[in-house]
């Protein structure tokens, strides 16, 4: 990379960084309590292997407002609900698949089709380390237990709006396209297919209960300038914002009026909105939901976990960075792993408990 180019960068991050923490003041809140909701991450993947319909159901259960899915395609244009655009972490692939991995050494699912994955066992996330697989969450569900397996998005659709029927209760769904410029590269367009599969489902509206996101700008463009018109349906659009510097321009205040122009809601990592490096009790928090909330965006910041390490060091316990987040930083809602927690401390906080 060229010492200009990432001067650039340098400057545009630390534009970004310093209007964030410090010049300009902080954000307030927007929504009422009563509007706050909760996204289960994965499903409720703090209990259950991610992703699977099990985990999904669990999060139902637990009162979750919106239930995730990332959505990846497969070899034969069907579409799964997996987070990675590999199989490697989550599956049996490598043992059930030998010889089908990309020079990478890593098994896309792009070169599976749907009745091969549905053939593979799910788990626990893994890694593997001289040999040997070790789980990434050691406290979680135990590895390569039980049965799971991979399921589509309209199979997690049609789970959802069962139970929306059978509880009288309308949970939402929250779909990421997943890597939507990997999947046009292997000639797959991911994100019209998820659309058109939603508006099968009948999400047509705005006021319909999903939320259909993406980390890459370009395709939330193309979600609202093309795809959506296309299909003559309007839904809601997150962009999710990540730590990369070439995305640092997304949360400055003129980044954000420009997301704006295509989106109803923005996604940052959490420490974006809280800097990590707080003092303990004395959370600094930053200007972007005051941004977001300016331009009309909701902010559902994401991952909420309760892990060992996963709590930042300026709160002793996760319902404290609930607090923070929910009402010092005025974000709308949560992605978390731990959806039970969340629900049960928005209701505490309004009374309901
Ligand atoms: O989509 C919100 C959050 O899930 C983003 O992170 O990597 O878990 O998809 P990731
Ligand atoms: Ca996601």
């Amino acid at each position: 990379m060229q010492a200009s180019s990432v001067l650039k960068r340098f400057t545009l991050g630390v534009i970004a960084m310093s209007q964030l923490f410090g010049v300009l003041p902080p954000a307030t809140a927007q929504a009422q309590p009563g509007d706050k909701i909760v996204v289960a991450h994965r499903g409720a993947s703090g209990y259950l292997p991610e992703h699977s319909l099990p985990a999904k159901a669990m999060a139902y259960a637990m009162g979750a407002d919106y239930i995730e899915q990332d959505v990846v395609m497969t070899r034969d244009d069907q579409l799964i609900v997996i987070h990675d655009i590999t199989l490697d972490r989550t599956t049996d692939v490598a043992q059930r698949f030998p010889g089908r991995a990309r020079e990478d050494g890593k098994h896309y699912a792009v070169d599976f089709t749907l009745d091969e994955i549905l053939s593979l066992r799910v788990t626990e996330g893994f890694t593997v380390e001289d040999g040997q697989k070790r789980q990434l969450y050691p406290e979680r569900f135990p590895m390569e237990t039980s049965i799971f397996r991979v399921h589509t998005l309209a199979q997690e659709i049609e789970l959802v709006q069962g139970l929306n029927r059978s509880t009288g209760r309308n949970v939402g769904i929250y779909p990421e396209i997943k890597s939507p410029a990997f999947h046009l590269a292997e000639g797959k367009d991911l994100g019209r297919a998820v659309i058109k599969v939603l508006k099968d489902y009948g999400y047509t509206r705005k006021s319909d209960r999903v939320f259909v996101q993406t980390f890459e700008f370009d395709e939330l463009k193309r979600l609202h300038d093309e795809i959506l018109p296309e299909v003559g349906i309007r839904l809601n659009l997150v962009q999710l914002l990540d730590g990369g510097d070439e995305n640092a321009w997304m949360q400055t205040q003129a980044g954000v009026a420009e997301i704006a122009r295509y989106a109803d809601g923005l996604g940052p990592e959490k420490s974006m909105i809280v800097d990590r490096h707080s003092p303990a009790g004395s959370p600094r928090i930053s200007a972007l939901v005051g941004y977001a909330h300016a331009n009309g965006l909701q902010v559902h910041p994401y991952t909420f976990r309760l892990d060992p390490g996963q709590l930042p060091d300026y709160v002793d316990s996760f319902e404290q960075m609930l607090e923070i987040f929910y009402f010092q930083a005025g974000v709308d809602g949560v992605f978390t792993d731990f959806p039970d927690r969340a629900v049960n401390f928005l209701r505490s906080r309004s009374g309901a408990l």
